[in-house]
């Protein structure tokens, strides 16, 4: 395939701390498997990091930490652009052009924006602007597909209302990006309540697998999962606990739901749990000896963010300055 024939694909995650298997399932092993054919940017949104409480010092070390995590996940820096989305000049210049379009209801409607601040906390308007600055990361480059789980869905439908209308109020300037929602792992659930999704956020650190935690801790977590009353290993509406253990296992088996359920027919919970948990042992194994590794190389790390965020910028400056002409912005003067 010759690079102009190359769809773009964006995605990106917030630098919040260590990822989970929610995020790898969910996100990244779809990424992964996108590198070879597709023109991949892959920036790390630390403005958008900033929209609830968080300390600076903790915010610079994760966001470092997350590109060594998504190099041990298999996001190799020679296939792909890894960069930070503050070095890069465009992103919150086109959110305001985008903002300025976008109307304020259709900001105060986005399920996330009500969960958080129905949680209490306190709103700035920065969370409200968040789903803009989302658009803006993906038509930047003019991303064509954009692989999420299904928790974003909301913010890419924003995402496209947003070019829709840029490219009706202006002229044909943004393409209207896909969203790309695995099936698989599309929706890890908490192993404490799974009618939630699981999240490194949650209060109950049985909840989530991190990438990073150790053997044991993978399998006593998953012992402790809630599972559903009956003892059949069934994927089902009402064995909501078991069809996430069985959707996490096919996840990194590679294996089918189905599959996995005629393992073990005849057999109980506690087998099952246990298989589920070798499987995730193994499966984050090399992950995490590579995270160890790469975490530990500055000099490398740099390089990666450094080239990566050249390679954007220059995509970067040919969409934005298109959009300044576009919307009676003076040229500026270099
Ligand atoms: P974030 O950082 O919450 O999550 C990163 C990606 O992981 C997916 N994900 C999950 N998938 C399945 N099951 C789960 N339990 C689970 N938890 C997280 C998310 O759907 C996401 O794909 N707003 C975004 C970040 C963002 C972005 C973008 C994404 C900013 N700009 C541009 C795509 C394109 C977010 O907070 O993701």
């Amino acid at each position: 395939m010759s690079d102009t024939d190359r769809k773009t694909v964006l995605t990106a995650a917030q630098p919040t701390g260590i990822l989970t298997i929610g995020n790898y399932l969910g996100a990244i092993k779809n990424w992964v498997s996108l590198l070879d054919d597709h023109d991949c940017l892959f920036p790390l949104v630390d403005m958008h990091a900033i929209t609830v409480p968080y300390e600076p010092a903790d915010l610079r070390k994760r966001t470092r930490s997350l590109v060594a995590q998504y190099i041990a996940c298999g996001l190799d820096p020679e296939k792909c652009t890894l960069f930070i989305q503050s070095h890069v000049v465009g992103h919150t210049e086109l959110a305001w052009v985008l903002g300025c379009l976008t109307p304020i209801g259709e900001l105060q409607r986005m399920t996330q924006f009500k969960d958080k601040t129905a949680k209490g906390a306190p709103i700035n308007s920065g969370l409200l602007f968040y789903p803009v600055l989302m658009a803006a990361d993906i038509l930047l480059y003019n991303a064509d597909i954009v692989p999420v789980g299904e928790d974003q869905k909301q913010h890419l439908e924003l995402t496209r209302n947003a070019a829709e209308r840029f490219n009706h109020t202006y002229s044909e300037t943004f393409k209207i990006p896909e969203p790309k929602i695995g099936t698989t792992g599309a929706r890890v659930l908490s192993l404490q309540d799974p009618t939630r999704k699981m999240s490194k956020s949650d209060d109950n650190q049985g909840a989530y697998i991190l990438l990073t935690d150790e053997p044991d801790v993978i399998r006593k977590k998953i012992a402790r999962a809630v599972t559903d009353s009956g003892s059949e290993v069934k994927s089902g509406p009402d064995k909501a606990g078991v069809a996430n253990l069985l959707s996490i296992m096919s996840g990194f088996s590679g294996k089918s739901i189905e599959e996995h359920e005629a393992e073990f027919v005849g057999k109980g919970y506690g087998d099952f749990k246990k298989a589920v948990g070798e499987v995730v042992v193994e499966g984050l194994r090399p992950i995490r000896e590579k995270f160890e590794e790469v975490e530990k190389d500055k000099g490398y790390l740099d390089g990666v963010l450094k080239a990566g965020a050249e390679n954007a910028q220059k995509k970067a400056y040919k969409i934005l300055s298109k959009v300044q002409r576009k919307v009676g912005f003076v040229e500026r003067f270099r």
